[in-house]
């Protein structure tokens, strides 16, 4: 499984290149604000061209989504073509992200700009990379129109199942990838019963229809999300910083390193003098 790191902080992306696990990067609006305002606080302000520039060339060849910002289709295909065209040059490794179908009106979720986007994109040369994908429905339709990436949102539907019966939760809160019960009935949103779920279903289809597209579980909330998501073959996860630090330690390696290290004899250490 490949790994890429879910952020736009410059020192978070140059600090897991440096441990030497992170094969791309994955922004979007949100992530951007976040790490402008980072930036702004400590008093390095940079113009958006200038920082998109700096994250291209910190992350070396590996890919790197930059996402739209509208949600129509003539404004996702303009601007989905100006930052390939102003920002491929420097290191060839950028992907367009395009949400699958946004609906920016509540009472119409059927809007197809952001298929049509996709499907013109990938047309032209640009890879793509289809998010917000909440359904298995929406990864058979982004993969047909010639995403290069689809992007299960496995921690928004934990939360959405959640939400539908009440449950309160934290953002980085174990949801079992098998699904829950309550009232022994199982919590379900057209048969996916939980966010790994939905990935496992979006890798099956690409892979049985033979779909030249790779899949990102996104929206990774916690480690233990992180080892069911192996168990799916996905492709690709794409980890925040903060879990991707969490999946290093356990405190039996610590114990184990530290009695190692006591147990040192002195004709072993001799050795490396
Ligand atoms: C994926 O590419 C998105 O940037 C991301 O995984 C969203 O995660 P969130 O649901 O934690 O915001």
């Amino acid at each position: 499984m490949k790994i890429f790191i879910d952020t736009a902080k410059l020192s978070e992306i140059e600090e897991a290149i440096s441990w030497g696990i992170v094969d791309g990067v994955t922004t979007n609006p949100s992530l951007i604000k976040k790490a402008v305002n980072f930036y702004k606080e400590k008093g390095e302000i940079f113009s958006m061209g200038e920082y998109i520039e700096r994250l291209l060339s910190v992350c070396g060849d590996r890919p790197v989504s930059l996402e739209v910002i509208s949600s129509d289709f003539k404004s996702m295909v303009r601007e989905g073509k100006f930052l390939y065209e102003r920002f491929n040059s420097i290191n060839d490794n950028v992907v367009i992200k395009i949400p699958v179908s946004p609906s920016m009106k509540e009472e119409d979720g059927e809007e197809f700009d952001g298929l049509k986007a996709i499907k013109k994109l990938s047309d032209d040369g640009i890879p793509v990379n289809a998010t917000l994908i909440m359904t298995p429905n929406q990864a058979l339709l982004a993969a047909k129109a010639g995403a290069r990436y689809i992007s299960p949102f496995a921690g928004r539907i934990d939360d959405y199942l959640r939400k539908s019966i009440g449950i309160t939760f934290e953002k980085g809160d174990y949801f079992p990838g098998e699904g829950l019960s309550v009232n022994e009935i199982l919590i379900e949103d057209d048969g996916v019963v939980s966010g790994v779920d939905l990935v496992a279903r979006s890798v099956d289809i690409i892979e049985t229809y033979g779909f030249e597209c790779e899949v990102i579980a996104a929206s990774v909330r916690n480690r233990v999300q992180v080892i069911e998501l192996l168990e799916t073959g996905v492709h690709i996860a794409t980890i925040p910083f903060h879990v991707l630090k969490d999946m290093i330690g356990h405190e039996k390696t610590l114990e184990g390193m530290k009695k190692f290290t006591e147990d040192v004899v002195p004709e072993y250490k001799d050795l490396f003098k």
